[in-house]
């Protein structure tokens, strides 16, 4: 598989990555099972992929238990990336970037994992009531003693943080708040990664964010390349989310907005067709995102082998200039996202 650095660090990974969310976390929980989920990190392994990017909070724990076992067995295949700062309470979640605390996590972090370095770690969500540079700070102690290599920020909250504000953010805005973060973090210890959503119908990181990133060697890692598996085809509308999943209560949805949007799915099955007979438009999905430049590196969330392996494959597919623009000319996806 084709590598990818993040970060002016020179942190090498395969182009790309697993997101083991949905292993422990939010979408079909009814499905989630060790064995199976083992399974798929191991053949994403096996056909290259080495970032796996989790979370404290996925399970919470049970997913840094889980891929502590990979890691045991393989560490040397293993990019590993974790995120602290969110803790899981009776039905909700709450931000804690308090330093001590931060300190604390990473031990269990570490302890979990069954390693004695995390590759990135990741500030999940600033806490709102502790100045960031504070809490970037307590992570950048954890770099100077050798239990982290490198520090990123997650900026995937942006879409539901804005909607509590007076304003909403345009489309160029979403990134406004994350910058000004990102500047003032860059002053205490260097960023080498930015986890935001991008996909064929979330652009809006290409605006300003990512522009940002590569003027500064820092890489961006693409959540929900996916589009939380709407971009897959393989979703019904109305097809029905199970009662716990975030989908069942999202307004993109609905049956009717995800009927609104075939035109997406419709686009990128016309690409993968001209790709040859394998090819699906997850695939292609991660492609255009691929495509998007080399500080870019999407880590597509599955519990399964299958499109653990497919997912992976995505790599090997060279998109043309043609089919990129064509991908990104397909009308904007309608449903709001709140
Ligand atoms: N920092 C943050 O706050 C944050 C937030 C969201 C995500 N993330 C990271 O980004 C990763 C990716 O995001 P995501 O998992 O939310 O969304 P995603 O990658 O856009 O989509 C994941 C969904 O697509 C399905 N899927 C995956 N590959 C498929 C394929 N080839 N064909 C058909 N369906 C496929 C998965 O099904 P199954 O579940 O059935 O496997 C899952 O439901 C996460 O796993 C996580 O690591 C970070």
């Amino acid at each position: 598989m084709e590598r990818r650095t993040i970060g002016a660090t020179a942190l090498d990974v395969g182009a790309v990555g697993l997101g083991c969310m949905p292993m422990h976390w939010a979408y079909s929980r009814s499905q989630q099972r060790g064995d199976l989920s083992l399974r798929a990190v191991h053949a994403a392994l096996d056909a290259g992929v080495s970032l796996l990017d989790t979370a404290d909070m996925y399970g919470p724990f049970t997913n840094e238990l889980l891929l502590g076992r990979v890691l045991k067995e393989r560490r040397a295949d293993v990019f590993v990336s974790t995120k602290c700062g969110l803790l899981v309470g009776d039905g909700h979640v709450v931000a804690n970037g308090r330093p001590e605390y931060v300190r604390r996590a990473c031990d269990s972090s570490l302890r979990r994992l069954q390693t004695d370095v995390i590759d990135l770690y990741l500030l999940h969500r600033a806490d709102p009531e502790v100045p960031v540079e504070e809490t970037w700070g307590a992570m950048a102690q954890l770099v100077a003693a050798g239990k982290v290599r490198a520090l990123g920020l997650s900026a995937v909250g942006v879409r539901t943080a804005g909607v509590r504000g007076a304003r909403r953010p345009r489309s160029g805005d979403l990134y406004e708040g994350t910058i000004r973060q990102l500047d003032r973090v860059q002053q205490v210890f260097p960023v080498a990664a930015v986890q935001a959503e991008l996909s064929v119908w979330a652009p809006e990181a290409l605006e300003r964010l990512l522009p940002w990133c590569v003027a500064r060697g820092i890489g961006l890692l693409a959540a929900m390349p996916l589009g939380s598996g709407f971009l897959t085809g393989t979703l019904t509308p109305g097809g029905g989310f199970e009662p716990d999943d975030p989908r069942a209560r999202h307004p993109r949805f609905t049956a009717e907005m995800m009927a609104a949007n075939q035109p997406l799915v419709a686009g990128l099955r016309r690409v993968a067709a001209r790709h040859g007979d394998g090819v699906t438009a997850a695939q292609v999905a991660l492609a255009w995102v691929l495509g998007q430049g080399r500080h870019v590196v999407p880590v597509p969330g599955t519990k399964r082998e299958r499109w653990a392996v497919e997912n992976a494959g995505a790599a090997g597919l060279r998109l043309t200039a043609g089919d990129l623009a064509e991908l990104s000319a397909l009308p904007a996806a309608r449903g709001s996202w709140d």
